[in-house]
């Protein structure tokens, strides 16, 4: 017997405790304190007829949001809060909060106000009466927009949708919209897939499926935010790319190597620069010359990777110097163990290339993982006072 026949059969009540819920809102917050109750009060209104739940996927926020969606909760069984400890991230959060649900259908929405809620119910309608998977909010489409977005912000949401379109093959005309609805078996046929890094869970999911999702787009005009800030930064670039990559690359590389591969790459630039700037500016002998170049592309590689790649446990104040030595001397013992590797292939079979390319693999990956043990280790909590 199929429990949700009809999810706008006006005899149904929107919360019986004898059936299952229908469709689960999922909201990922972020110090959004402020925008709780009326979020709740104007999905009840747009999906009075059906058997919802919102839940709210909150990482610690310092304003206290996951406190006040438990207290509402006390007396309103269809709103829950999944509370996360030591962990950040808008996609990681909307799988968590998707995956804790046994509704048949899936909605992810800012926790801001800036989609439109009311369409909810058009997304439910389109997705339990028609043959398709994923029905999508989408801005570029005749009836939506981006309202008062500036053009720097306009320009590259466009550059990275056409980026995935051509990249990742993704024909959606707004794969960065975060305001999506799905089945949950359809979900639940990519989530082994995911990548769940970044803002870019939409993307994530219409790349990672097995076989290609039916989707539909409906349009909507992207709003002001209700109260408080976005938490959009110039490290969601960074994340989109290696979003990208990762898909491109099958998972078979964590996307944390990959970007601890990129900055050390850029590191060499930087050594090649300081060195030859100590040689040929400053006129330092070449001993002098390399120890320097050697100390800044440590310090540039340890800044990097301090904001990029281990931005979730970035390192400030005083720990932001211990953090730095203690990159310092794990990297030398990385640069002895390259030299090490490389001296004994280039003894044994005397290919220069080949032995120094031995020699940089085993560097990385000792400093990728040494590092990642002893200079960002993972934080078992990050609850701060509101
Ligand atoms: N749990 C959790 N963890 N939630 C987060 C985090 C996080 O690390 N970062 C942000 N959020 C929540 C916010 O509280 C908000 O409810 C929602 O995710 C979107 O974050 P905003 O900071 O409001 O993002 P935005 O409005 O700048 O960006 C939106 O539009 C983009 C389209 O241009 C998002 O929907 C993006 O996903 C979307 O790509
Ligand atoms: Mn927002």
């Amino acid at each position: 017997m199929n429990p949700t026949p009809n999810p706008f059969d006006p005899s149904v009540r929107a919360f019986d405790e004898h059936l299952g819920v229908q469709l689960s809102v999922i909201v990922p917050t972020f110090n959004e304190i402020d925008n709780i109750e009326e979020i709740i009060a104007r999905v009840r209104i747009v999906l009075k007829s059906v058997r919802w739940e919102i839940i709210f996927v909150d990482d610690d926020s310092p304003d206290g949001t996951a406190a006040k969606v438990k207290a509402i909760a006390q007396s309103d069984p269809q709103v829950r809060c999944i509370h996360r400890i030591g962990r950040r991230g808008l996609s990681s959060a909307c799988i968590e909060g998707m995956m804790s649900s046994s509704a048949n259908f899936l909605a992810v929405m800012d926790g801001d106000l800036q989609h439109d809620e009311a369409l909810l119910s058009t997304m439910l309608e389109v997705i339990s009466q028609e043959d398709v998977d994923l029905v999508v909010g989408t801005r570029y489409m005749e009836g939506g927009g981006v309202g008062d977005w500036d053009k720097t912000r306009q320009t590259s949401s466009r550059l990275a949708t056409q980026l995935s379109q051509k990249f990742l093959g993704v024909h959606l005309k707004d794969p960065m919209s975060g305001f999506f609805m799905i089945k949950r078996k359809a979900f639940e046929s990519c989530v082994g897939h995911l990548s769940s890094m970044g803002f870019k869970i939409l993307l994530d999911i219409v790349a990672s499926a097995p076989r290609p999702l039916v989707f539909k787009e409906v349009a909507f005009q992207f709003r002001e935010r209700l109260a408080g800030e976005s938490k959009l930064d110039q490290r969601v670039i960074w994340d989109y790319f290696l979003l990208l990559i990762d898909k491109k690359l099958g998972s078979h590389i964590p996307a944390s190597l990959i970007s601890f591969g990129i900055i050390g790459s850029m590191g060499v630039l930087v050594h090649l620069s300081i060195l030859g700037l100590c040689l040929d500016a400053l006129g330092l002998m070449f001993t002098s010359a390399q120890i320097c170049a050697v100390l800044g592309a440590m310090i540039f590689n340890f800044y990097l990777n301090n904001v990029l790649t281990y931005r979730d446990q970035k390192l400030s104040g005083f720990d932001f110097y211990i953090g730095l030595i203690k990159f310092v001397l794990t990297c030398s013992v990385g640069a002895v163990a390259n030299v090490g590797v490389a001296s004994f292939i280039y003894k044994g079979y005397g290919y220069w290339v080949f032995s120094g390319l031995a020699g940089i693999l085993v560097g990385v990956i000792w400093n990728y993982v040494a590092t990642s043990l002893i200079v960002w280790p993972k934080k078992r909590k990050n609850h701060q006072s509101p």
